[in-house]
Formats: C-alpha cells, sequence, structure tokens
C-alpha cells in the first residue's frame, strides 16, 4: 500500500518505549538480536542504536523488508543488519542461536505454540524474548510461555489508550487533511482503509492498550 500518510512517522513515537524495553535487560556486549516480524523496520533500526550488536531482521512482507533494505543501504547499516524473507515457523536457524528476541504486533497473529517452539529453540540459555503486545492478548497468552521454557521476569504498560492519543487521534487528524487534496482520486481508497481501522479503535480504545513483556529462557 502506497505510503500515503507516512505511518513510519506515527509509528515512531513508539519507539521511546522500544528503548525502555531494552534498557530493562542486562548489559550484554555485541548481542546477536532476532527482530521477528521486523516488517520496515522501525523497531529493528532502533535496536542498532541501542546496542552495539548485530540485528536479523525476518519478515513474510516483501514490500516492507525492500523498504528496509533502502533504509539500511541509506544508513550505512549493512553490516549490522540482515534482513531475510522467512517466516518464525521456518527459520532454519541453529539452536541456541541468539541472545535476543524482539518481537513488536507480531505474536498475536501467530499461531502461539508453533511460534513458542520455535523461539524456544533458537534462543540461548538465560536469552530473552521481549514481546510488545496487547494486555489483553498478554493477560490470556502468558500461560502459554512457561511451557516452552519462558519465565516473565519483568514488564511495563504504556500509558492507557496511548494507541489512540499518540497514534490514531493524530493519523485522523492528518486524513482529515489529505481528504480534500485526493478527492475523487483513487488514493481515497487509501484513506478509507485507514479510516475503518480508525473507527475500530474509537469503538474500544482500551482493548489497544498494551505493554512491553520480558521473558527470560530458563529452561
Ligand atoms: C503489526 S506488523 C509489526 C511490524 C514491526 N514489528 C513494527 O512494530 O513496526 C506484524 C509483522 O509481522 C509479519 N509477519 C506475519 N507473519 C509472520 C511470520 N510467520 N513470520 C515472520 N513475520 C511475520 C508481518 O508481515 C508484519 O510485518
Amino acid at each position: 500500500m502506497t505510503d500515503l500518510l507516512n505511518i513510519d512517522e506515527f509509528r515512531g513515537i513508539f519507539l521511546k518505549y522500544t528503548k525502555k524495553a531494552y534498557e530493562m535487560l542486562p548489559k550484554i556486549n555485541k548481542p546477536y538480536i532476532l527482530d521477528i516480524g521486523c516488517g520496515s523496520g522501525l523497531p529493528t533500526l532502533e535496536l542498532v542504536k541501542l546496542s552495539n550488536g548485530t540485528i536479523v531482521g525476518i519478515d513474510i512482507n516483501q514490500d516492507a523488508l525492500d523498504k528496509l533494505q533502502k533504509k539500511i543501504e541509506r544508513m550505512g547499516l549493512s553490516g549490522r543488519i540482515k534482513i531475510m524473507n522467512i517466516s518464525l515457523y521456518n527459520t532454519n536457524f541453529q539452536d541456541e542461536n541468539f541472545d535476543i528476541l524482539w518481537e513488536e504486533g507480531v505474536l498475536h497473529i501467530l499461531d502461539i505454540n508453533k511460534s513458542l517452539k520455535e523461539c524456544s529453540r533458537i534462543l540461548k540459555p538465560k536469552g530473552f524474548l521481549v514481546s510488545f503486545e496487547t494486555i489483553k492478548w498478554m493477560d490470556k497468552s502468558l500461560e502459554m510461555f512457561p511451557n516452552y521454557g519462558f519465565e516473565l521476569i519483568d514488564h511495563f504498560l504504556l500509558p492507557e489508550k496511548y494507541w489512540w492519543t499518540e497514534y490514531y487521534a493524530p493519523l485522523e487528524e492528518r486524513i482529515k487533511e489529505l481528504h480534500q487534496k485526493y478527492k475523487g482520486s483513487k488514493e481515497l481508497e487509501i484513506l478509507k482503509s485507514h479510516e475503518r481501522e480508525i473507527a475500530m479503535v474509537k469503538k474500544d480504545p482500551k482493548e489497544f492498550d498494551c505493554g512491553y513483556y520480558i521473558m527470560q529462557k530458563i529452561k
């Protein structure tokens, strides 16, 4: 979808929380980090800033990966970030490969058992899995993590209705401005699809309240 709205700019306001979560981990020198479902790479590029390690980003959306690849080249980060079009379900990474697994908004769309099994396999003993998910999803999924050797060691919640106040409300304003500009053109459909998403969130913004959850592989 054309990025008419410059979604990255809105999504970028969440990176202060990526930073906060990263800083809650013990210091690891040159960590090997996997960003699961990296998309166009906002968390990936933040992780490269926060650590002195190497990041592998995986996703199954080639358009998003192409966008990220361009950013990596433009920023001269090819030596520190590798991206791959593979699913978390079939990564082929070696066992106990990574120090940190990072995922922002991905696990809830996947099969939790298959995902956690693979996460546990590719993470080093005592390694960390950091998840950014809705509180609602995590509340019902949390009991699954110990089945795969993970223990919740820390977490924090974003301020209530954060998605609405910081992301969707300003996005709605931007859409209103663009309606006039794109009147009668095919781009209007893109604006409408975002409006449908906004209507869903507006109905019940608390449903989208979320947090960062830090798990450690203890078994
Ligand atoms: C909500 S987006 C989050 C993107 C990015 N983490 C961020 O926070 O901006 C979810 C991402 O998960 C990716 N995804 C979906 N299924 C996947 C799978 N089986 N393996 C890896 N990534 C997957 C999607 O293509 C999408 O880019």
